[in-house]
């Protein structure tokens, strides 16, 4: 049996959900309006023009185009399964939506080719809500785990619960154990999922409030699958920090999130039983957080070995671009005019 305590899933008091739209709308408006009207923090874009510029090559420029202007962003509607609307599919397909993945069942996701968003649903008070927006390469990262039935599925770093949304929408894991280390995330953690899934289906369901480099030695080989979607760099939302000091200060320390989220591998590999599998994820393309990240572990842990995704990205090829040059176990989706979708790096490990 696992050593973690975990909360199980109970209905939450009014009172309980009360204090967290409270604490979630305060630090909304404590940003300052800058961030609303997005402006791009120089000091970000000239360390990442230096850097990708490096690590990309030409193809940086269409990337950057992209990232820096939001009127070119998109966002997919992924539907929930539990909560099925045709209203909402036919108002998606009269805006121009269509499904991104027509040939799996897995997910239904909509996705339109010219930019927008469709607007988010409200919380209705009793009701499971019909869609999450999200960026469509997110889902990558949830079709490359592969989640069959019955499966121990621990989702390390889950806040705010989008993969994890999506992982229920694709199987019926025996348990999904989604972890968040930052106490107010973790409850907007739990707040969408009560959001999206019933509750027979969140008996599934277990939070914990760890530090994940912790949970390998709490819960040695237990899960089947572990999703490591990382702390990292964030490139989109760091083009528009509009605290210039704290940015700078980011920038500074940006070369100790390799550090965790090595550890955080090491923690993941210890996480899972021999002939398991886990997925890492980041939305950077920052070479030091992604492949570096995969080599250093590969090179150091005897007991895990690459799995090829070049099946998964042959599948998607129409809608998403990779950057080329990658290895087999990874994808870097680099966000283009008309595909704005990334960035977002997935790479594939097995244990052995
Ligand atoms: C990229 S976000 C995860 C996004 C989420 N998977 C989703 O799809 O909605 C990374 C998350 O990791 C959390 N985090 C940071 N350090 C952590 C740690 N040591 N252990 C667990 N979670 C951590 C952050 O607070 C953040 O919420």
């Amino acid at each position: 049996m696992p050593l973690l305590r975990l909360s199980r899933v109970k209905p939450w008091g009014t009172l309980r959900l009360r204090e967290i739209h409270s604490a979630v709308k305060k630090k909304l408006e404590s940003k300052p309006e800058t961030k609303l009207q997005k402006q791009i923090c120089q000091v970000v874009l000239d360390h990442f023009e230096k850097q990708y510029s490096k690590e990309l090559g030409e193809i940086w420029s269409s990337v950057r185009e992209v990232l820096t202007s939001p009127q070119y962003w998109q966002y997919a509607a992924l539907l929930n399964k539990f909560s099925i609307s045709s209203e909402v599919e036919d108002n998606l397909c009269s805006k121009g939506y269509h499904l991104l993945f027509p040939e799996t069942s897995s997910f239904k996701c909509y996705i339109c080719s010219t930019p927008g968003r469709f607007p988010a649903q409200r919380h209705r008070a009793g009701k499971l809500k019909e869609y999450y927006l999200l960026n469509a390469a997110s889902l990558l990262a949830v079709l490359a785990l592969e989640v069959e039935n019955g499966e121990k599925v621990l989702d390390m770093c889950a806040a705010p619960g989008g993969k994890s949304i999506a992982t229920l929408q694709c199987a019926w894991p025996g348990l999904l154990h989604c972890n968040e280390y930052d106490h107010l995330r973790s409850l907007w953690l739990k707040q969408t999922l009560e959001s999206f899934i019933p509750e027979s289906v969140m008996h599934a369901v277990a939070f914990s409030q760890l530090d994940g480099q912790q949970i390998g030695n709490l819960q040695p080989e237990y899960f089947d699958k572990v999703l490591v979607d990382a702390p990292c760099s964030n490139d989109r939302s760091w083009l528009f920090s509009s605290d210039i000091q704290q940015a700078a200060l980011r920038l500074a320390q940006r070369k100790l999130l390799s550090a965790v989220q090595i550890q955080l591998l090491r923690s993941a590999v210890k996480a899972l039983r021999p002939g398991g599998y886990l997925v890492y994820s980041t939305c950077t393309l920052s070479k030091a957080e992604n492949s570096d990240v995969i080599t250093h572990i590969l090179n150091s842990c005897s007991n895990v070995l690459p799995v090829d995704l070049g099946p998964l990205a042959s599948s998607v090829s129409q809608e998403f671009t990779f950057a080329p040059g990658v290895q087999s176990h990874e994808l870097l989706v680099l966000p283009q005019n008309g595909k704005a979708w990334g960035p977002m790096y997935i790479s594939k490990l097995k244990k052995i």
